[in-house]
């Protein structure tokens, strides 16, 4: 028996966490256990890196640091949380992951993808996400949502061009690997980002129902 790992990926404010709650509901009504979380996160050791990787007050943190930081708390997470749950036969349900990684750390940052796949390898061996949902809207659109949430986390205060590679990156590992990812127009009013997400995982359920 093994559960199925999903994704939520995307800039800022593109919808995630609120449909983290969506999909949560609507794969429990199907009658699948889900098992929500996040990263970084997750874990107790995840949620005190998070508040350090997060906070925007002023300790420096050098990109070869933040990506380490961020693969120290998957590592906990993969071995506490996601690998058990998939192991019950759980759903599991995950706000970013090591796209993420690739995302920011390497499109943002500038590290090697390598250096990002090396990691990869180490800490998750063969482990994917099953299926990738990349909720995907312009960078202005996306900050527009968010700097109605307050002021921004150490993320969200980098400037503009950042979060273009970001995104640009998101979506070429996208376009790498159709068959694992579904590119969702986050742009859209949330019925009709929900509406797409919903088409996605109905097909995945009746995938699933044939096997
Ligand atoms: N499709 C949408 N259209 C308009 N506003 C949205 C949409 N999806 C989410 N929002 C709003 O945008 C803000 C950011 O959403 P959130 O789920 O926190 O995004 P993320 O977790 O990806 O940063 C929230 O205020 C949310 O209510
Ligand atoms: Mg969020």
């Amino acid at each position: 028996m093994s559960g199925f790992f999903i994704t939520l990926e995307g800039g800022e404010g593109g919808g995630k966490s609120t449909n983290l709650r969506f999909i949560r509901d609507y794969l429990r009504q199907a009658g699948k256990p889900v098992r929500m979380t996040r990263e970084p996160g997750g874990t107790a050791l995840g949620e005190r890196i998070r508040e350090l990787l997060l906070r925007p007050e002023q300790i420096a943190i050098c990109p070869e640091a933040e990506l380490l930081l961020m693969f120290a708390a998957r590592a906990q997470h993969l071995n506490e949380v996601i690998e058990p749950a998939l192991a019950a036969g759980e759903w599991v349900v995950c706000d970013r992951f090591t796209d993420a990684s690739y995302a920011y750390q390497g499109g943002g940052r500038g590290i090697p993808e390598r250096r990002i796949a090396q990691l990869e390898q180490w800490v998750q061996g063969d482990k994917r996400p099953d299926l990738v949902l990349l909720l995907d809207l312009p960078v202005a659109e996306g900050m527009a949502r968010v700097g109605r949430r307050g002021p921004g986390d150490r993320f969200e205060r980098e400037r503009h061009d950042f979060f273009e590679r970001v995104r640009a990156s998101y979506l070429r590992r996208a376009s790498q690997e159709p068959a694992r990812y579904r590119v969702i127009d986050a742009a859209r009013p949330l019925e009709q980002v929900q509406a797409q997400i919903r088409q996605v995982l109905d097909a995945l359920l009746a995938a699933q129902e044939e096997d």
